[in-house]
């Protein structure tokens, strides 16, 4: 028997070092040769080296492509140029490291390394890169991520290498069929402030703009997020654009010839899913309104004149050729330079960079004396917007100007004396569009959102006031029509700040009206602007504020209706079959992804501190949608405050450090999710929770089962699929991680959200829970959870 069980464990051995020496090769040496239907495949199977034909096309290409993906998609070829016309292609590393590609002893296609190679290797690595390296060296003497084709791939520097003068810039193919360089290139220019050009022939066909420290100035949808890392690095040596993924997919972006955009794809289950298209909208057709116009797709016509300019040619402005642009109301005396002034607009994609000038250690003072004392100086803004940092001037006429509806940046530009005036009330008028404006800018800040905040300023509908201000005014009559004069009846659920109810607009839509209590302390301006703020917050796990409601003492907030409730009539039923696992954890991940975007995402944070499962709602197709946030804020007044002496939360879900002491952080919300997970996962409520063996809480159930190893005890259902199973367990062990008594212990929203999407990502061992001590037995799982913003007051001494 011994001896039998040897072998077999030998032999296994055998097949395994077999399978592994004999695999499908990475690399190849100069002994060896590629020839046409041979591959080599990257190590762990991502990308694939061979020949190929593209489309409908006979031609053969030298071409990598993903090996997993069942679309053949194409990343990089090599003899784009020369195509081979039959099957006797083959490519070559020679002994001192260079690459040919060769069809009857005629070389094709070639590329040398940087120096001559001692014992060159070709591999593919799993970035989709196809490297030359030399011996036990590290170096790459070549790579194929110096000369991309058409597709940026994570990891890949696009833009210049200074020192070499190489331009890594992206070609479109000519077609689906002929992957010949076309006429559409998308490129890092090199400005004194660089920019991303999309060229059609030798015209400008759109500029991404400069960076700004987020992103592009004009693709405000590169902001970072969750999934994706941006990087633009520009010095003596280098000006380059990079992407990374923050989660395990596919990602690719590249110019199409075919239909003249710039777009990112992801890879979702079947198919290339769109994530991202450039040019955005008609406003990005460059130079549209000429100089010192600007466009915003929502005015019609879309050119106007800056202030303080007007049409150089009126007859061709009004007859909507706006390629002559603006020029000054007042012309500009270079003796007098030193009387100007500047004047700030906002909510721009920063004019063309061709005559510009850069320096990231200024601050926005020393830019404005910079500019002022140069006359050619026509404006200067922040080259970083993330601290407000650097200085950037422009010389000449500005060009290329583009409002957004929302987010943007802003820009000061060079005026005579006698327009700042009448130009300063403006301003002033404007600045609160543009604090707001600023608060917003966000990952998800895609075309999406910009239609939906253009489609808010131009549709009103009856019965709403326009303020100066984004956020629509209903008026009372409206709102106590539409809730049957606030009928006991529409009374929907009640929260920490008072009742819900239920109303039905004239026009057709459901709302729910939300009256606060009348004990808030800011006056009417302050509640304003904390509406505003609040509405600015938009993401699709959060509930949509509609509007606002004022009438003496009298404030309430419009929210969108969520026909389905909230999460507490689901989940606490161990045996729905519509809350069946999956939709579970989707309910979870969404949750997360909203506080995320509050905590993390959103320009200014917000701390939710009263996260509960009847806080969180449930659109028609049960995804869930944070509400009440903000409105802590908005009855407390400054968020950065860590110390209150009035509790808003409810027992049961509130922090340790935050019942006990009123000190709360981001943390004190990562604590009640981690109480909502293990809810949600378990189907007990943890104020509810009783055990017939102990008097613990379901925190406290939990880290005892945890700590016996029998986590998955706590499961609401056994379940059959063992991946189930390793998410129920992953989200058990998150939420232990997210109630642990210290909050300096629990970890960040956003780790939160990879620790739950990441099967691989190792997690920590939690440690004790906050409030792991029994009750008395006469206590548990009496009471209701009690929402205590009223109830109780704990008054603090102060600290300071
Ligand atoms: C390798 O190829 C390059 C370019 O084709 C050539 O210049 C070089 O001499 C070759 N090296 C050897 C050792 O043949
Ligand atoms: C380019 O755009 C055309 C038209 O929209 C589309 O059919 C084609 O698949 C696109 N090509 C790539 C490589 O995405
Ligand atoms: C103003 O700036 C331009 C562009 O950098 C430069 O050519 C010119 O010499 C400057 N003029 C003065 C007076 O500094």
């Amino acid at each position: 028997m011994d001896l039998l069980s040897s072998i077999l464990i030998v032999t296994n051995l055998l097949f395994f070092f077999f399978k592994i020496s004999y695999g499908v090769p990475d690399s190849i040496t100069p002994s060896q040769i590629l020839s046409d239907g041979d591959t080599i495949v990257s190590r762990e199977g991502n990308f694939v080296l061979g020949f190929f034909s593209p489309g409908s096309s006979k031609n053969r290409y030298l071409g990598i492509w993903y090996k997993s993906i069942p679309v053949q998609t194409v990343v990089w070829v090599a003899n784009r140029v020369r195509p081979i016309y039959d099957t006797s292609g083959i490519l070559m590393i020679n002994s001192t490291g260079n690459l040919n590609v060769i069809q009857n002893n005629s070389v094709v296609w070639s590329a040398s390394t940087l120096k001559e190679a001692q014992s060159p290797l070709l591999q593919l690595l799993d970035t989709g890169n196809l490297v030359v390296t030399d011996g036990n060296s590290e170096d790459y003497l070549w790579e194929s991520f110096d000369y991309p084709s058409d597709t940026m791939l994570p990891g890949m520097k696009y833009g210049w290498d200074l020192k070499r003068g190489l331009n890594r810039r992206l070609i479109a193919w000519k077609n689906w069929d002929d992957p010949s360089p076309g006429n559409f290139i998308f490129e890092i220019t090199l400005h004194n402030y660089p920019e991303a050009y999309l060229w059609q022939g030798s015209a400008i066909y759109f500029r991404a703009g400069p960076w700004n420290g987020y992103g592009f100035s004009g693709s405000p949808g590169l902001k970072p997020n969750p999934v994706f890392a941006f990087k633009f690095v520009y010095n003596q040596d280098e000006a380059y654009f990079m992407f990374t993924l923050k989660q395990s997919l596919h990602s690719r972006a590249l110019p199409n010839q075919t239909n003249s955009m710039f777009q990112r794809f992801t890879w979702t289950e079947q198919s290339w899913k769109l994530y991202q298209s450039l040019p955005i909208d008609y406003c990005d057709t460059y130079a549209l309104c000429g100089a010192y116009g600007r466009c915003l797709v929502t005015d019609s016509p879309v050119c106007q004149c800056l202030k303080g300019f007007k049409p150089k040619s009126q007859q061709r402005w009004d007859s909507l050729d706006w390629s002559q642009g603006c020029v000054r109301d007042k012309r500009l005396s270079c003796e007098e330079k030193s009387t100007h002034g500047f004047l700030k607009f906002s909510g721009l994609k920063l004019p063309d960079t061709s005559h510009s000038w850069v320096n990231t250690k200024m601050n926005l003072e020393e830019c404005r004396a910079e500019c002022l004392n140069n006359c050619s100086c026509m404006a200067y803004t922040n080259s970083d917007i993330r601290e407000g940092a650097g200085c950037a001037i422009w010389f000449g006429d500005l060009v290329d100007i583009k409002q957004f509806p929302a987010s943007g940046q802003d820009l000061y530009i060079r005026m005579h004396p006698s327009e700042l005036g009448s130009g300063r009330k403006l301003n002033k008028k404007k600045r609160v569009v543009v604090i707001i404006t600023a608060s917003i800018v966000s990952g998800l800040l895609t075309l999406g959102l910009l239609w939906r905040l253009t489609w808010k300023t131009t549709n009103r509908t009856r019965g709403r006031k326009k303020e100066d201000v984004d956020v629509p005014l209903f008026d009372f009559t409206t709102v106590a029509t539409a809730t049957n004069k606030f009928s006991p009846a529409n009374v929907i659920g009640a929260g920490g700040f008072g009742p819900v109810y239920k109303g039905h607009l004239c026009n057709g839509q459901d709302i729910a009206v939300k009256r606060l209590s009348k004990n808030s302390r800011q006056g009417l301006e302050e509640f304003k602007n904390e509406v505003i703020l609040i509405a600015k917050l938009q993401h699709k796990n959060l509930v949509k504020l509609l509007g606002y409601c004022v009438q003496g003492d009298e404030k309430m907030l419009i929210y969108e209706y969520m026909p389905n409730n909230s999460l507490d009539c689901f989940i606490f039923k161990q045996n729905d079959t519509l809350l069946a696992w999956p939709k579970r954890f989707d309910i979870i991940i969404g949750i997360v992804r909203g506080l995320l975007y509050l905590h993390q995402d959103s320009r200014l944070q917000v701390i939710h501190r009263d996260l509960k499962a009847s806080n969180i709602l449930l659109d028609i197709n049960l995804n869930p949608k944070i509400s009440d946030f903000g409105l802590a804020r908005a009855f407390e007044g400054d968020e950065s405050e860590v110390k209150t002496d009035r509790i808003v939360g409810t027992y049961g879900y509130m922090s340790p450090e935050y019942a006990v002491h009123g000190r709360f952080s981001v943390k004190s919300d990562v604590f009640s999710m981690g109480v909502l997970m293990l809810e949600i996962v378990s189907a007990l409520k943890n104020r509810k929770f009783f055990h017939p063996n102990h008097h613990h809480n379901l925190l406290g159930h939990a880290w005892l089962l945890w700590k016996e190893g029998r986590a998955l005890e706590l499961s609401y259902t056994c379940l059959e699929d063992s991946h189930s199973r390793s998410q129920i367990l992953r989200c058990i062990q998150v939420g232990l991680l997210c109630v642990q008594k210290f909050p300096e212990d629990r970890p960040t929203m956003s780790c939160v959200y990879s620790m739950l999407t990441n099967e691989e990502a190792i997690l920590p061992q939690p440690k004790q829970p906050g409030f792991f001590i029994e009750r008395s037995p006469s206590n548990s799982g009496a009471n209701e959870e009690s929402n205590i913003e009223n109830a109780v007051t704990i008054t603090m001494p102060e600290a300071r």
